[in-house]
């Protein structure tokens, strides 16, 4: 975490775990991501909840150093290049679109591979890694690098996962965790 203020409080008792996961832009470029890890984390995926068992997610990662990697890379808007570079592997999230038992289509599988992809993250910050997510890519070119692995699948997401690099430096040296609206704006428990 930066010196910098967290402003992270929970209102009430929670598992740290939630409130000190967060994403960090400033990946330390010397610490690499090993296939082990990534199977671990993709362990943790496995066993998310999903609307009939099937599991809809799907992962495709590639570990720094390798031309996968850079292919990857260069999927991704500038913006992001400029510090996922540094990540050591990334990572594009996809779900599978019809249901395997009777080929309809599948209205909770990004619901289920969101679930999938926070088991992810949390078994990361337990290995003392850090993962983001990024929108911010360019589908067409993701399809380019995948290719016929994707066929009828949703490209949801890329993830950088990597060492933060301690102290965040760079054009990130101010990032610190961000905040969050209170339970009183986004839930009500009714009596
Ligand atoms: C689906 C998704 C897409 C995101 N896209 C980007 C992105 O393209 N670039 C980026 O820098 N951060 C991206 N983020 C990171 C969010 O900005 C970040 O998760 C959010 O501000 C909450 O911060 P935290 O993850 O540190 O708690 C994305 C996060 C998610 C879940």
């Amino acid at each position: 975490m930066s010196s910098h203020d967290n402003p992270r409080k929970p209102e009430t008792n929670v598992n740290d775990q939630f409130v000190s996961r967060w994403s960090p832009r400033s990946f330390d470029a010397n610490q690499s991501v090993e296939p082990s890890q990534l199977q671990s984390l993709f362990e943790a995926a496995k066993w998310a909840p999903s609307c009939f068992n099937e599991q809809p997610w799907r992962f495709f990662a590639a570990a720094k150093p390798s031309a996968k990697f850079e292919a990857f890379l260069q999927a991704l808007v500038e913006k992001n290049q400029g510090w996922a570079k540094n990540s050591g592997a990334l990572v594009f999230v996809a779900c599978t679109q019809t249901f395997k038992r009777n080929d309809k289509p599948n209205a909770w599988a990004e619901f289920d591979t969101g679930a999938a992809w926070m088991s992810l993250a949390l078994q990361a910050q337990s290995m003392g890694l850090h993962v983001h997510a990024m929108a911010g890519f360019d589908a067409d070119k993701a399809k380019a690098v995948l290719g016929g692995d994707v066929d009828q699948l949703k490209l949801i997401a890329a993830v950088a996962v990597g060492k933060k690099s301690e102290p965040s430096v760079g054009e990130y040296a101010s990032e610190a965790p961000n905040d969050r609206f209170s339970l009183a704006e986004f839930c009500k428990i009714y009596e």
